[in-house]
């Protein structure tokens, strides 16, 4: 659904940011604007500011900012549709409601009608874990370890013996035959409908919105299959979701840990560990990286002990990496599971093991090492190779060498040597690859440089928004195009829009990068700067002339870079003129 910019402006300005972002941190004035305690990150002493002028946040301490739509995507994980809905309709204003083809309502409707049969499944198989038959069912949880709040947490349930109960239930709800196949958890066959669940303690499978969108079933004790998982269906896509993910978005930890299991899962979240999510018995996708990556860019995994769960940690982890993850390896030895672990040691030993978890890239090379004989020394030297291998995934060369580092520590390998053979390897596999370790701090350089220039353009910036009478001051001298980045050009262009208006609204600003988390994220760091203010008239004067001069020396020498001989005069003119300028604020 296309919202137009007008519409999308008009939902913001109703909702004034400092109400909707106090009701969910608590917010204390101070001169002109409201600080809190950030609620994208643990801290003491309150950083976040709102700014009701600006109708913006940010917070200094972990630098992110915004307006009040991107508030709701941040901390709700809404999407931008989902955010401005939920404003809208918060300020009472009516959005267009989507036109959607017939194939699209159908679709809908569908999607509708699943959720509402697995929204009366999940009750009935709740709803008879608590009756006489279902006791069996709640003892063996019980048993388990867990409390009647985590059971009723979890929503967990019984399905009973009889091989259609939930079937006759359903269709005396009135759904019909097509919806429950759709649903995956029936079954028709020639003698008739019935339920692909019986006898099983139930774990409903919810998306992060707390619908529920299958099952799981496992048998109490012995038995085959042990679990049972609901097909993939309209609204139950494997790739995507992840068990425990509806409670564990709210845990405001800064990483998930990652699990196996069902049980793995809730053993975790009743000992505290309330950021722990699970794979539904399915290898990792990227869809569930970048799911992930809307919460947390650290995850730990709590696999299990096992060869069997080794081996699915070694699968997940490229796949994580790749999904730009920052990973670590937990080990529970000599337990088997968090389960099992948390049993016998307690949750503070678990979190002991968190703090003292393995980087991912080292613990591929532990579980390399096992497969070598390290005292005959050919398959040292193999071992030595394959790690060399190993660390050409890291791009990076400052990077590559830590690791460098780190690798050759923990598993006793000279240093040159294996630096000797990485640079190798690296120049047969990229031809003319740069092979000297101390190249970065060239690129350093520049990026430094680079980054000055950022801050002397946001400097200009954030004078122009907040006080968009000195625009005057730089007209015909300075441009959008003068700026060095895509993102500062776009914003240069409205402010100075705004600014020859009289008035710069920084929210409304931002708000048109909201599509892009990258930009909208540096486009609200932008109007943060602070500038000088306690300056008299004259210092204020030099400074700004200096950003001007800074900002348009820089521009005209890069266009000077690739300009053909007749505009390099212009270029050389006006950087001349530049030399004696001077810009009078009062
Ligand atoms: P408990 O044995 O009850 O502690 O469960 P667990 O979660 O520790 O099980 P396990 O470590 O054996 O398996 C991990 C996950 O793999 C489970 O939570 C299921 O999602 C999945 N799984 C295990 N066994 C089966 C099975 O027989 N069939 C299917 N489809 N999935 C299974
Ligand atoms: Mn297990």
């Amino acid at each position: 659904m296309y919202y137009p910019e007008d519409l999308v402006e008009e939902v913001r300005t109703r909702n004034n940011i400092v109400d909707v972002i106090g009701s969910y941190v608590r917010l204390q004035k101070k001169g002109s604007s409201y600080f809190g305690l950030c609620p994208f990150h643990s801290e003491k002493s309150p950083s976040f500011s709102v700014s009701p002028n600006k109708q913006m946040y940010y917070c200094f301490g972990c630098g992110v900012g915004g307006n009040v739509i991107t508030f709701l995507m941040e901390y709700e994980n809404y999407t931008f549709p989902e955010a401005l809905k939920v404003l809208a309709e918060r300020a009472g204003v009516a959005l267009p409601e989507a036109e959607l083809t017939d194939e699209e309502k159908r679709n809908n409707n569908t999607r509708h009608v699943l959720l509402d049969i697995h929204k009366d499944a999940a009750m009935f198989y709740y709803k008879a874990l608590y009756t006489p038959y279902g006791k069996n069912a709640l003892d063996y949880l019980t048993n388990r370890g867990l409390s009647p709040e985590t059971i009723r947490q979890f929503g967990l349930g019984f399905a009973p013996s009889t091989s259609d109960s939930l079937y006759n239930y359903l269709k005396k709800k009135g759904y019909s035959d097509q919806d429950m196949k759709a649903s995956g958890i029936f079954r028709f066959s020639e003698k008739g409908p019935y339920d692909i669940f019986w006898n099983r303690v139930m774990y409903p499978i919810m998306d992060v919105n707390n619908k529920v969108i299958a099952f799981g079933g496992r048998v109490m004790g012995k038995g085959e299959p042990k679990y049972l998982n609901s097909p993939e269906t309209k609204i139950f896509d494997k790739s995507r979701n992840l068990y425990g993910l509806h409670a564990a978005k709210k845990s405001r930890r800064d990483y998930f840990l990652i699990c196996e299991g069902y049980m793995d899962v809730i053993s975790l979240h009743q000992a505290g560990f309330t950021n722990a999510v699970a794979a539904l018995g399915t290898a990792f996708t990227s869809n569930h990286c970048s799911v992930i990556r809307r919460y947390v860019k650290k995850v730990v995994l709590t696999f299990d002990s096992d060869g069997a769960g080794i081996k699915a940690a070694l699968r997940a982890i490229p796949i994580l990496r790749t999904g730009g993850l920052e990973i670590s390896v937990l080990t529970m030895k000599p337990y088997k599971d968090p389960d099992e672990f948390i049993k016998a040691l307690g949750p503070e030993e678990y979190q002991k093991r968190i703090d003292a978890a393995q980087n991912a890239f080292l613990f591929e090379v532990t579980c390399l090492r096992e497969k070598y004989n390290l005292s005959d020394p050919a398959d040292k030297t193999n071992f030595v190779d394959e790690v060399a291998k190993m660390l050409l995934i890291f791009e990076d060369e400052i990077e590559r060498t830590n690791y460098m580092e780190a690798v050759c520590k923990q598993e006793k390998i000279d240093y040159a040597d294996m630096k000797k053979k990485v640079n190798k390897l690296g120049s047969r596999i990229v031809p003319g690859a740069n092979n000297s370790y101390d190249a970065p701090r060239a690129n350093n350089r520049t990026k430094e440089k680079e980054e000055g220039a950022a801050k002397t353009e946001r400097l200009l910036l954030t004078w122009i928004s907040e006080e968009p009478k000195v625009y005057s001051k730089i007209e015909g001298i300075i441009d959008p195009s003068d700026f060095s980045s895509e993102l500062y050009r776009k914003v240069a262009e409205r402010i100075f829009e705004q600014a020859k208006e009289g008035s710069v609204n920084p929210g409304q600003i931002i708000s048109s990068f909201i599509n892009d988390e990258e930009d909208y994220k540096k486009a609200s760091a932008l109007f943060q700067m602070d500038r000088p203010k306690e300056m008299n008239s004259l210092d204020k004067s030099k400074a700004f002339t200096e950003a001007v001069k800074r900002i348009k020396k820089s521009s005209l020498e890069k266009k000077g870079a690739s300009a053909d001989p007749s505009e390099l005069m212009n270029i050389i003119i006006a950087k001349r003129k530049l030399e004696t300028l001077k810009i009078t604020l009062e």
